[in-house]
């Protein structure tokens, strides 16, 4: 894939993972980027940090169905077309089931998977017009292993996963690649509530996606040879992964107690 004049709408690209892809497009030549967030001043920063790039900056929350369709009403009248869909923006609160608020269930889903889900539907239709065009969804470690405290969190990112293989198997005959990141704990705003050491950068993640973007990956699963092997192992022997759960359930319980970014 050649990213040079693709349009690219990106959900979340005023802030960590998101921005930090932001950048690595326009390292890579991109110039029109549609940039979708809810708090209007770091989108509005972002034109004055990269002042080479024509921004659609769309304040607005993944969330709210009204604000995806004036997102794609801007997008398209503005570049009445679209060639890079990337779903990035997401949400988290940690903690025990019986302990998480009703409107921290219901919003993570609704941010993390229903806003993502739509916001495909409603540019899909300009997508499937993209002689050469892309959906990148970004997903979580956890959408391949849930761990304890993330039970809400590990079910909307394992519903992304599933979400972008059903996808791109039904747009088979589109040149439309739709591809999954699954990002190992990385170092920004999201993870300031937890206690989490060597993390990845955004700019390992943004420059993971990419590369992987341009050689038409299916999945980009961050954290290496380690990760392959857990994920492997849970899904052939999961009960050493319930066992490792177990194990470190104190330690994990303490670290992820005040994790928390909605
Ligand atoms: N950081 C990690 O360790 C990690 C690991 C695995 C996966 N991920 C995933 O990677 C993605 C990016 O995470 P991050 O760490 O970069 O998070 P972050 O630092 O908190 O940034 C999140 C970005 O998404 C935007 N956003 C959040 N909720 C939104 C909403 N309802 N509507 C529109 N925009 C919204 C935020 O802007 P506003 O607040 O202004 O809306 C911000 O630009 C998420 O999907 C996350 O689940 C992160």
């Amino acid at each position: 894939m050649d990213l040079k004049n693709k349009k690219v709408l990106i959900t979340g690209g005023s802030a960590g993972i998101g921005k930090a892809i932001l950048a690595e497009l326009v390292r890579r030549g991109v110039q029109d980027v549609a940039v979708v967030g809810r708090r209007k001043e770091p989108l509005d920063a972002l034109a004055t940090e990269f002042p080479a790039v024509n921004f659609l900056l769309l304040p607005g929350d993944v969330g709210r169905a009204a604000d995806l369709d004036r997102a794609v009403a801007a997008v398209t009248e503005a570049w009445g077309g679209l060639d890079i869909l990337i779903n990035n923006a997401g949400v988290v609160s940690a903690g025990l089931l019986t302990e998480q608020s009703d409107e921290d269930v219901v919003n993570q889903i609704t941010i993390n998977l229903t806003g993502l889900i739509l916001l495909t539907k409603k540019c899909l239709p300009l997508l499937q017009q993209s002689p050469e065009g892309a959906i990148v969804n970004i997903s979580s470690g956890y959408g391949y292993i849930a761990m304890p405290f993330y039970s809400v969190y590990a079910a909307t990112k394992a519903a992304v996963g599933q979400f972008s293989d059903a996808m791109r198997r039904e747009l088979h005959q589109y040149p439309l690649h739709v591809m999954t990141v699954y990002p190992s704990a990385t170092d920004t705003d999201m993870m300031k509530t937890a206690v989490v050491h060597n993390m990845d950068s955004a700019e390992d993640v943004a420059r993971a996606a990419l590369e992987g973007l341009l050689i038409r990956e299916i999945n980009v699963i961050l954290g290496g040879k380690d990760r392959e092997e857990q994920i492997k192992t849970n899904f052939l022997e999961p009960k050493k992964i319930d066992a490792f759960a177990a194990a470190n359930y104190e330690a994990l319980r303490e670290r992820t107690q005040t994790h928390r970014s909605m």
